[in-house]
């Protein structure tokens, strides 16, 4: 097993949104519901809760420098610059911050404008991440959004403006009535507006979600195989490597907090419905991986700040068995895979044992490169939970 304590960083939930999109299972929520308006948020209640909640969380995590810290949500960029600055500051004064730390903020083009970049970036918000889709009219309004694609494009030149030189743009495709060539048209506006970043997730019908009770009608299999295919050669041509399933960098650009999560380091997460994971000594000088999650709906968490339970709806301790899916579940995300060495580290199944489970993964095509290093083959990668559940059967 690990000697050292992985590196830490800080997710920060923010659970709003001005409209909740019909394709999202985020625990993202409409304010007009809870008697707010997405101007007129509980700001002052929320910082208060934050901290009383990083609060309950830091005898986890006293004495650790954090490495990168993301905002996201909901929708972020609904909250006001004045509103991060006091929350970075009181998070600094509890934890100190890695010097080139960096701090994501999720933004919804349909909440911006270029004052509010300028005090995001004031306040210590070094990368963005806008949430474009599309920038078709129709696929726009298919999913339910907020903004225009000229909107989107005016967002990514004032974020620019304002100072930001990381950004990354969130696309999606295999959307309702998209043909191949309006998803390379998608991508070639996304790459002519130079982002340093940029995440192209296909959609999927998640379970409780309108898109779920109600499917759109989604291109055929074969056009979306197209879509995969066309893309990814489009991204890798104009110098976006891909490095986990749908997440593409240019050069040394990738998302550091991601790949915190994908490479098992810990992470403290703050929030409505954040979720936690820690490593740590515990009092018999064993080694345990907490994971805990807080109170999910808005409200509720709010009240939480009165109540003697505090805000941790659950915890559970990573039990030694259930290590192998855990790591596998993050690592394996990674187009490069993981060490044989790092993957026993941190799982610490023995070899043998693994290399039988690795064997037959490998047989079926899921799974190349042994037995140095790990990685899911292009099939593996498109049938991850198969992989998955090869690798930690008991
Ligand atoms: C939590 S959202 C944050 C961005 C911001 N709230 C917005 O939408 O502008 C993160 C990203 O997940 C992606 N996403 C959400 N639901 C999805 C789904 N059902 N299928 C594929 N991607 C999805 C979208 O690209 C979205 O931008
Ligand atoms: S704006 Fe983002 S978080 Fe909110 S509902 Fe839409 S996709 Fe989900």
């Amino acid at each position: 097993m690990a000697d050292t304590l992985p590196p830490l960083s800080l997710y920060i939930h923010t659970p709003w949104c001005v409209r909740k999109c019909p394709y999202c299972d985020f625990n993202s929520h409409e304010p007009g519901t809870h008697g707010f308006t997405p101007r007129d948020l509980p700001e002052s209640a929320y910082l208060k809760a934050l901290l009383q909640d990083l609060d309950s969380d830091l005898v986890l995590a006293a004495g650790r420098e954090i490495q990168t810290i993301f905002i996201g949500g909901g929708t972020p960029s609904l909250l006001s610059p004045a509103f991060y600055d006091r929350l970075l500051s009181e998070i600094e004064a509890r934890l100190p911050f890695a010097n080139g730390i960096e701090i994501t903020l999720e933004a919804n083009p349909g909440t911006t404008e270029q004052a509010r970049f300028i005090g995001y970036r004031n306040a210590g918000i070094n990368r963005l991440s806008l949430g474009i889709q599309s920038f078709q009219p129709d696929q726009l309004h298919a999913l339910g959004r907020i903004h225009s694609g000229d909107e989107a494009i005016t967002a990514v030149a004032q974020a620019r403006q304002a100072g930001f030189t990381n950004i990354n743009i969130d696309l999606m495709h295999g959307l309702p009535g998209q043909t191949p060539q309006l998803a390379m048209d998608d991508i070639a506006q996304a790459l002519s507006l130079a982002p340093e970043h940029l995440s192209w997730y296909q959609l999927t019908l998640e379970p409780n979600t309108a898109f779920h009770s109600h499917p759109p009608t989604l291109p055929e299999e074969e056009a979306l195989w197209d879509i995969q295919d066309s893309g990814h050669q489009l991204l890798e041509k104009a110098g976006f490597k891909r490095y986990e399933i749908s997440a593409y960098a240019t050069t040394n650009q990738q998302s550091r907090h991601n790949l915190n999560y994908w490479q098992f380091g810990d992470y403290l997460g703050i929030g409505a419905g954040a979720h936690g994971k820690l490593s740590h000594i515990d009092q018999n000088g064993e080694w345990r991986i907490e994971r805990r999650w807080k109170t999910r709906q808005p409200d509720a968490y709010l009240k939480r700040m009165d109540d003697l339970r505090g805000f941790i709806a659950g915890k559970q301790v990573i039990k030694a068995y259930e290590l192998p899916l855990e790591f596998a579940m993050n690592a394996l995300r990674l187009i490069e895979g993981v060490t044989l060495e790092t993957w026993k580290a941190n799982t610490g199944l023995s070899s043998d044992m693994l290399l039988m489970r690795l064997q037959t993964a490998e047989k079926k095509g899921l799974l190349m490169q042994m037995p140095e290093k790990l990685r899911a083959s292009p099939q593996g990668l498109l049938f991850l939970n198969e992989l998955l559940a090869l690798i930690s059967e008991d």
